[in-house]
């Protein structure tokens, strides 16, 4: 694909002075992450960025957005779908202890009934481009708890109109779309708050003790206090909420004495984060409660790998969705994803991917990055799970995206002209319940890029830099 430059024509000594001038933009403009190694308040240092931007098709950028608020509803739906996610995860959670009490849960607070009906989905679909198809969009997933960086990628494009001005290139400017997913988000936030209508609640984040990606948080925080000055946001960690969170008469969610309107997920989607009961009864509590959650457990439940695989199941998504047109583009955003359950479906899933391992992904049901295997990895775990543990996983196919050069800047790392893939992510809102959605909308983009050889590049884990789709026809 063309690029943004020629980007060998950039000599050191020019290069060396652009990454300078980038390090300290970014800084200055709060795209950053405080090292969790060195952990200090009074520090922060550069979150990993590309020094360009990537191009992407826009044709196919503007399809992932304009898919977002049909995604959104699906996955409301599904959430919404008691029946559909117990026969779906049936197999799944009598194999995989933490879904089990993730269902255990939902399945509590919905045969009591819920408390709060609303929720409030905060989500973002990863695409790649699959070179094996003309560089259309795949889905890698849709998440549906803690989806990062909508607060710094609304930020980081522009920076890089800024550094295609050093290039002597402001008419590319153009090329750099709009970006408000801070916005986006914070209105999200503000719509759910007011409508739970208590002057006095607050906003609660449950976050890590340690917090490495704070700017990105921050950055949502301050935006819904520029919108709405009246709302408070309170931070806790989740031992923390062992010890200060009640319920009230009326199943308010207290955290010492402040009644709680929104809890905002950024942890809990991980077996460590709930190291004994203690933690479990408090998700059980907030899910009981009145407080709208973002996510609910039931959203939470929706955004497992398996869900997502029975969604690709012909004839699924018209439980769903009743509009053929509808339908037939988001099943072009699939590629094949497959079932290990003890069956057939499940054999001959094993058969295919043992015959040729390198083109397929297998994914238990986490999140958080780190957990998916690839390539020989995937032949030999699979040889050594019996039929019953493989059914925790699901195999899916490899989505080949194309390669560009790019430089990948990192605190205390060299820089290198590399080659480089990238992950385009769709940030999406829902407020709603199990009758209707009274916001459903797309807030923007966000741009992930690494190294081509790397099979997974999250931001957190040093792999992967956060970039911007530059625009091509
Ligand atoms: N089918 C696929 N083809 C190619 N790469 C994939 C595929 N599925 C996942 N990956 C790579 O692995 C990474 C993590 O995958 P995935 O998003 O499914 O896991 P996760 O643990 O939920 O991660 P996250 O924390 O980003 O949500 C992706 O960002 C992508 O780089
Ligand atoms: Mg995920």
């Amino acid at each position: 694909m063309a690029t943004c430059i020629d980007i060998n024509s950039i000599s050191s000594s020019q290069l060396q002075e652009l990454v300078s001038k980038a390090k300290d933009w970014v800084l200055m403009n709060g795209i950053c992450i405080r090292p969790k190694k060195k952990f200090d308040e009074n520090t922060a240092e550069i979150a990993p960025f590309s020094l360009l931007p990537s191009s992407f098709p826009e044709k196919e950028f503007q399809r992932a957005m304009g898919l977002q608020v049909s995604l959104n509803k699906l996955m409301h739906k599904v959430a919404y779908d008691y029946e559909f996610l117990s026969e779906t995860l049936k197999t799944t959670t009598r194999t995989d202890n933490f879904t089990s009490k993730l269902f255990n849960i939902y399945h509590t607070v919905h045969s009591e009934g819920l408390a709060q009906k609303l929720s409030l989905g905060l989500m973002r679909s990863d695409y790649m481009l699959h070179s094996d198809e003309n560089n259309i969009i795949k889905l890698v997933e849709i998440n549906t708890i803690a989806s990062g960086l909508a607060g710094i990628a609304a930020n980081i494009s522009d920076y890089y109109r800024f550094i295609l001005i050093q290039l002597g290139e402001p008419g590319k400017t153009a090329q750099i779309p709009k970006n408000s997913s801070d916005v986006g988000f914070a209105h999200g936030f503000i719509m759910a708050w007011r409508t739970y209508s208590k002057k006095e609640a607050a906003i609660l984040f449950v976050v890590e003790e340690i917090e490495s990606n704070i700017f990105d948080h921050r950055t949502l925080e301050f935006k819904i206090r520029e919108m709405d000055p009246e709302i408070k946001i309170i931070r806790r960690s989740i031992r923390n909420l062992t010890e200060l969170s009640y319920m009230g008469l009326n199943g308010e969610l207290f955290v010492n004495d402040v009644e709680i309107a929104v809890v905002y997920f950024r942890t809990a989607y991980q077996p460590e984060a709930y190291p004994s009961e203690r933690e479990w009864n408090l998700r059980l509590l907030i899910e009981r409660s009145q407080a709208i959650k973002c996510p609910s457990i039931q959203y939470q439940l929706a955004g497992t790998k398996k869900v997502q695989q029975q969604l690709a199941v012909d004839g699924v998504l018209e439980r769903f969705i009743k509009d053929q047109n509808e339908i037939d583009r988001i099943r072009e955003i699939f590629v094949g994803t497959f079932s290990l359950d003890s069956d057939e479906n499940g054999a001959s899933a094993v058969s295919r991917a043992l015959n040729d391992p390198r083109k397929y992904v297998l994914k238990p049901q986490r999140e958080g990055g780190g957990n998916n295997l690839f390539g020989d990895e995937v032949a030999s775990k699979l040889r050594e799970m019996n039929e019953v543990e493989r059914s925790a996983y699901i195999l899916m196919e490899r989505i080949k995206p194309p390669k560009q050069k790019n430089y990948l800047i990192q605190a205390g790392k060299d820089i290198k002209l590399q080659d480089c893939v990238s992950e385009l992510g769709i940030f999406g809102v829902t407020l709603g319940d199990d009758r209707k959605l009274i916001l459903n909308t797309t807030c923007d983009y966000l741009l992930r890029s690494k190294p081509a050889d790397a099979d997974e590049g999250g931001m957190m884990t040093g792999i992967g830099a956060i970039d911007t789709t530059y625009l091509i026809n």
